[in-house]
């Protein structure tokens, strides 16, 4: 298959991976209406185009948290990612350094964050989150901090995970559900080749390597009900921002009142996010909720955003609507999936041409010029 956008990406995962896989990488919760949010609401911002503007050196670098990064894109966490291609989280690691920005391991990765830190010639974000267990908390976290890594990337919304129709569906989600997923990967034998057969072993790396014993992805949309924690507040997680000496960002605001309690809190950054539509079906998209976020705690703090993005002109938007970086979730997922580690490479590519076009024709040169003139907003 001819591979020229992240909207193909999508189409090659889905031809490649078992169903439940690709409908939990796919789906939203619920209805999916803040999923179609997401990107319908960040494609309605318009671009003001310019003409004639001399357009030389043209630059995506940036710098977030004190580190020079080659665009202004960070890997955003996504669990079960070594499911997706042989030790997904490697794989999407080594990409990562090689084209010069940021990896987050996710909490509930395949590969444990000493696995994947070792493999990456440069340091990883880690992605906390709040579970009942502090005891695997504070592990984590010390852990991370033995690993070398750095930034902490602390999500918050998801107390209780969203209903997710499709995993119910597919044989993702319910306690009898494996026969169902065994015949689903009979199907797809590249897959089961290199996943199934030569990428185990398969479990929740971060977790067994706390428990001592293999945590199995048997029931894991059960696994995260049992174990997420509703009954948590800023205050609780005071011990955490004193521990972690390194930036510590807020991932899941959505809210110009929440933003200003995580500069309260003392963090370094926050991601303006949905989750990608997977939590609380009916909230604002990413593209309505970040302006005024911005507007509230921007000079405070690192604001950056996700949710929808599926092109480098999608990231221009965000940053435009005031966000300093944007994570990448599903368009990261499905070039994972399509092909390895090349795959997600070939995606950066893709989205930093399409940066170059949009940032041209909008007349700015650095990431530093972009921002709401470059948009057409009251049209
Ligand atoms: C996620 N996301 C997520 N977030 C997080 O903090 N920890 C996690 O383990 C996961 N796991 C996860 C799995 C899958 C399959 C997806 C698609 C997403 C959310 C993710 O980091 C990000 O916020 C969204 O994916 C952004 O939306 P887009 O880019 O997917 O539209
Ligand atoms: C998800 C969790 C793990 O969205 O963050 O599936």
């Amino acid at each position: 298959m001819i591979i020229s956008s992240a909207a193909d990406f999508r189409e090659a995962a889905r031809r490649k991976l078992p169903r439940f896989l690709f409908d939990y990488i796919d789906g939203g919760s619920y209805v999916e209406h803040t999923l179609k949010a997401n990107s319908a609401d960040l494609a309605n911002i318009c671009l003001r185009q310019r003409v004639l503007k001399n357009i030389t050196n043209l630059s995506l670098e940036t710098e977030l948290f004190g580190q020079k990064q080659a665009m202004p894109i960070v890997f955003g966490p996504v669990g079960l990612s070594g499911m997706f291609a042989r030790r997904g989280e490697v794989q999407v690691a080594k990409a990562a350094a090689n084209k010069g920005i940021p990896f987050t391991l996710s909490t509930v990765s395949v590969c444990s964050m000493e696995e994947v830190a070792a493999q990456s010639s440069q340091p990883i974000w880690f992605q906390l989150y709040v579970l009942k267990d502090r005891g695997f908390m504070k592990n984590a976290l010390e852990r991370a901090q033995a690993a070398g890594i750095k930034n902490l990337v602390f999500t918050v919304d998801m107390p209780i995970p969203g209903a997710r129709y499709r995993d119910a569906h597919s044989g993702m989600s319910g306690r009898y559900s494996a026969p169902r997923r065994i015949l689903q990967a009979m199907t797809k034998p590249a897959w089961a080749f290199d996943v199934g057969i030569n990428g185990r072993p398969h479990d929740l790396g971060n977790v067994s390597a706390y428990l001592g014993k293999a945590i199995t992805l048997e029931d894991y949309i059960g696994w995260l009900g049992k174990n997420f924690d509703a009954s948590i507040s800023w205050s609780d997680l005071e011990w955490v921002r004193e521990f972690w000496k390194g930036p510590m960002i807020i991932k899941g605001i959505l809210d110009p009142d929440d933003a200003r309690d995580a500069v309260k809190f003392g963090a370094d950054g926050i991601v303006v996010s949905n989750h990608g539509g997977r939590q609380l079906d009916g909230v604002l998209s990413t593209a309505k909720a970040l302006p005024s976020i911005a507007q509230a705690v921007g000079s405070d703090l690192t604001v950056l955003a996700d949710s929808g993005v599926r092109s480098g002109l999608d990231v221009v938007r965000m940053l435009a609507l005031g966000a300093k970086g944007v994570l990448l979730g599903r368009a990261a997922a499905y070039a994972l999936a399509t092909n390895g580690q090349q795959g997600v490479e070939h995606l950066l590519d893709i989205f930093a041409q399409e940066m170059r076009v949009a940032m041209t024709l909008t007349g700015v040169t650095t990431i530093a010029q972009i921002d709401e003139t470059i948009l057409n907003l009251k049209v």
